[in-house]
């Protein structure tokens, strides 16, 4: 029989089965600030991890796959953008309301400043593999990661986190990775606990390093013989290890470089593609004082090309310093040869789209996977 005491005892019921329990571990009290972060929810988009985060550089390559990583554990995510175009994508990433734009200036520090104010944690991703006439690499990679690392010390942010690169070194001949060196130095002066990480070459959909060398068919020349090591990495996996970094207390101050699996020669790669694509790759050596002119003459087109500094990054091998990796955060990378067809296969031609791949070696030893296909 319904009474009014029953309905009232029901509605108590239905009161205490949504109130969440608390515990322990839902509340995390930040070592440097002493605030307290706290969990609500079950831990999907419409719950709350309690953070506040800032990611700079989000609308490039890295930013969509690690905001997407963020912002579906509930995080908020402040989302600094130039160009409304270019962020529209990442606000369907969150609950309503978690995503939360804010239109920025580099050199305007009133507009960072508001787009750090309110956050608990900044990643920095900015960069730029090109100079323009309005940005040098200096601008982009020092002076306003070091502005960012100001500000952040100044509204108390828990934890910077700055994205470098792979080889980055003060003397190197690249400008790249010279001022990515100098930009360390900056964040770790201003702001010791901040945590560097060193990503290689990334690779994923609508990336700039397997998409390039695939794109370039039957006229790509080999920089430095091809003979050039690096160790590419998957986007998605320098995504996780940037999200492990949020709450990883063995992260606080250190350095980590990112890389792949395995190590490959340009030549290698340029023979995994062609071994995926059925498309030919030219193996013309180009010296590096043609190329770089070659490059700097392209890049009076009015599209974006392959830079100058891109040719000398090209002929700089990835050396691991002894920094921490991916095994000290309980990750292992991604291998390329099993992952490589999803990005690769939208480069064969329709004559081949649907063949299975052929049992091909990489350089002499290593045979391909084939049972993914
Ligand atoms: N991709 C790689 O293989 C690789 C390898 C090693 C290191 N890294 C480093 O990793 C980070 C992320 O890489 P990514 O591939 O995601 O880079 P990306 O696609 O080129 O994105 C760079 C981001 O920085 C922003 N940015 C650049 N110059 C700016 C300026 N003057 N003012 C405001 N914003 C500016 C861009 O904003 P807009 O969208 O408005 O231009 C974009 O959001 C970068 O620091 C990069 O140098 C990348």
């Amino acid at each position: 029989m319904i009474t009014g005491l029953n309905i009232a005892k029901q509605s108590r019921q239905a009161v205490v089965g949504l109130t969440q329990k608390r515990f322990a571990h839902d509340l995390v009290v930040s070592p440097k600030t002493g605030r307290t972060i706290i969990k609500t929810g079950s831990g999907g988009r419409s719950s709350s991890n309690g953070h506040v985060i800032t990611v700079f550089g989000c609308t490039g390559f890295l930013g969509r796959y690690l905001i997407n990583r963020l912002a579906r554990e509930g995080a908020h995510v402040i989302v600094p953008y130039r160009d409304e175009d270019d962020m529209r994508h990442l606000k369907v990433m969150g609950d309503l309301g978690k995503i939360v734009p804010m239109e920025i200036h580099l050199r305007n520090k009133d507009s960072l400043e508001a787009a750090i104010r309110h956050s608990d944690t900044v990643y920095n991703l900015l960069g730029r593999d090109y100079e323009t006439k309005n940005f040098s690499f200096a601008d982009v990679h020092v002076e306003a990661a070091g502005i960012l690392a100001e500000l952040a010390q100044k509204h108390d942010v828990d934890r910077f986190i700055q994205v470098s690169s792979m080889n980055a070194a003060i003397d190197s001949t690249s400008k790249f990775l010279s001022t990515k060196a100098e930009g360390e130095q900056v964040v770790r002066s201003i702001f010791p606990t901040a945590t560097i990480v060193r990503p290689s070459f990334m690779y994923g959909q609508e990336d700039r390093f397997l998409a390039r060398l695939a794109m370039s068919r039957g006229l790509s020349v080999r920089i430095n013989g091809g003979k050039t090591k690096v160790r590419p990495v998957n986007v998605s996996d320098v995504a996780g290890a940037m999200h492990k970094m949020l709450d990883g207390d063995n992260t606080i101050g250190e350095t980590f470089e990112l890389v792949g699996d395995q190590e490959y020669t340009y030549a290698q790669l340029l023979d995994f593609i062609k071994e995926i694509t059925n498309l030919d790759h030219g193996d013309l050596n180009v010296p590096k004082p043609i190329a770089s002119l070659m490059a700097k003459a392209m890049n009076l087109l009015p599209w974006q090309t392959l830079g100058a500094d891109e040719i000398e990054r090209m002929m700089i091998d990835d050396k691991l310093t002894g920094a921490k990796t991916f095994a000290d955060l309980d990750m292992e990378p991604t291998s390329l040869e099993i992952t490589g067809i999803q990005y690769l296969r939208r480069f064969r031609t329709n004559l081949y789209n649907d063949e299975p791949l052929k049992k091909g070696v990489v350089g002499k030893k290593k045979t391909f996977h084939t049972s993914y296909l």
